[in-house]
């Protein structure tokens, strides 16, 4: 019998715009990109979906662009979620597993993440993932896989992503709304690192700041695994609302000045910066534009700024920061950004994407490309269990499954 093909779907619901990037998984894993579409989104504020009737039009759009493209009908997906109300909890627990000589088995993995997380995350918020980082067997710590393991106590220190149930439920109702279901939820930074941050930096210490039109995702790794997420509610559209506002202009017009000729690097030229709209000129100094749009740079910075100190790695990441996202197009935005965090900067984009990718190695479409991993990674583990089978107390998990090592796990197990 011909093996099914499979595809995986990320869908990134921008509160600019939706991107949607589809891959069909090769039988040895690779993922090659064939189709990908985007339409301005609606609807949306800071990151959130705020009304119920314009995105399932604009989903809608966009996956039959990629359809169109590919020519397969798209019916599942793995979707982002973002805003100010992400974040991340770092959790413990201990169990008792029974008699000596027990070995480790799935219950007692269920049994330890459910008395880990316990208590610790309001009813209101909705647990996207658990990442594990060590497992402590009868006081044995750094274990990553304690399946098949003997021992009496088993002990669990993780990471719990978790995001407001409402905002969750407003995303799976417009996907629905659109004619898709959702595989899993991921918080935007998250699945941008997974595009374009190695394994190796994630080991070293890396930070992923994704600079939206409205948000700016910090997702920040060492060791290995995901220490911390946040979002600060400001992005580059507020350069655009500044500029406009300051300069007396439409947004249009304001929007222009900024992706032709603003820089992040401030007071080099006083040249008048000039638009022409069909016979008009408008003529705007370039002080001003500068003052503007340093005023704001300085204030996402210092909210990165503030989240990389809240998450305890405040000029401690030796692989610096990528930065992605549209906003990080801004001419000169790596110097700036390296010498407001004290910390190496580069930029990032999706790369070595097969397929016809050239329009998504871009960085505003490093969040789709991301989605697009998970969802395939996700369907790689579909026949083992995720948390959304292992937490209790009535929480319906939407689990991104496999945060590494549960991906591992049930590659192994299967
Ligand atoms: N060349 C450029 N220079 C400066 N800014 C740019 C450039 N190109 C795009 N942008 C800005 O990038 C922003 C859009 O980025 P992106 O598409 O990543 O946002 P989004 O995903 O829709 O928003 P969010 O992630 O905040 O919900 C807009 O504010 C746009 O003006
Ligand atoms: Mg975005």
């Amino acid at each position: 019998m011909e093996e099914k093909a499979r595809f995986a779907v990320g869908l990134d619901i921008g509160t600019s715009t939706t991107r949607a990037v589809m891959g069909a998984i090769g039988r040895d894993g690779k993922i090659s990109v064939v189709g990908y579409g985007e339409v301005p989104s609606e609807g949306l504020r800071r990151g959130i979906v705020k009304e119920l009737m314009s995105p399932p039009r604009v989903i809608d759009t966009c996956l039959r662009a990629v359809e169109g493209m590919s020519g397969i009908e798209v019916n599942d997906a793995t979707v982002n979620i973002n805003g100010s109300h992400i974040g991340s909890t770092k959790v413990d627990g201990m169990i008792a597993v029974g008699v000596a000589d027990h070995e480790i088995n799935n219950d007692d993995i269920d049994r330890i993440a459910d008395a880990s997380i316990a208590g610790k995350i309001p009813a209101n918020r909705e647990i996207l993932s658990l990442v594990p980082y060590e497992y402590i067997l009868d006081g044995q710590g750094g274990i990553k896989e304690p399946f098949g393991m003997h021992g009496e106590r088993l002990e669990l220190r993780a990471n719990v992503i978790s995001a407001l149930t409402p905002d969750c439920d407003n995303i799976q109702k417009a996907c629905e709304a659109g004619n898709l279901r959702v595989r899993a939820l991921e918080p935007s930074a998250i699945a941008a690192a997974r595009a374009v941050i190695t394994n190796a930096q994630k080991e070293n210490g890396v930070g992923l700041v994704d600079m939206g039109s409205a948000t700016t995702g910090v997702a920040i790794y060492d060791e290995g695994e995901l220490q911390f997420v946040g979002v600060v509610p400001i992005g580059s559209n507020d350069i655009t609302n500044d500029l406009a506002t300051v300069l007396k202009t439409v947004p249009e017009i304001a929007e222009e000045i900024k992706l032709r000729f603003a820089s992040a690097k401030f007071g080099g030229s006083d040249k008048d910066i000039v638009i022409k709209r069909g016979r008009d000129e408008y003529r705007f100094e370039r002080k001003e534009v500068d003052e503007v749009v340093e005023a704001r740079l300085e204030e996402i910075f210092e909210g990165v700024r503030k989240l990389l100190k809240h998450a305890g790695y405040d000029k401690r990441l030796p692989e610096g920061l990528v930065l992605v996202g549209g906003g990080s197009k801004l001419r000169d935005i790596e110097a700036y950004a390296r010498d407001q965090v004290e910390l190496a900067v580069r930029l990032g984009k999706p790369e070595g994407v097969l397929g016809v990718s050239e329009e998504i190695m871009k960085p505003e479409y490093a969040t789709a490309v991301g989605l697009m991993y998970a969802d395939a990674e996700i369907q790689s583990s579909d026949n083992a269990r995720g948390f959304g089978d292992i937490l209790s107390g009535g929480k319906k998990a939407k689990v991104a499954k496999g945060e590494g090592f549960f991906s591992k796990l049930m590659k192994k197990f299967k």
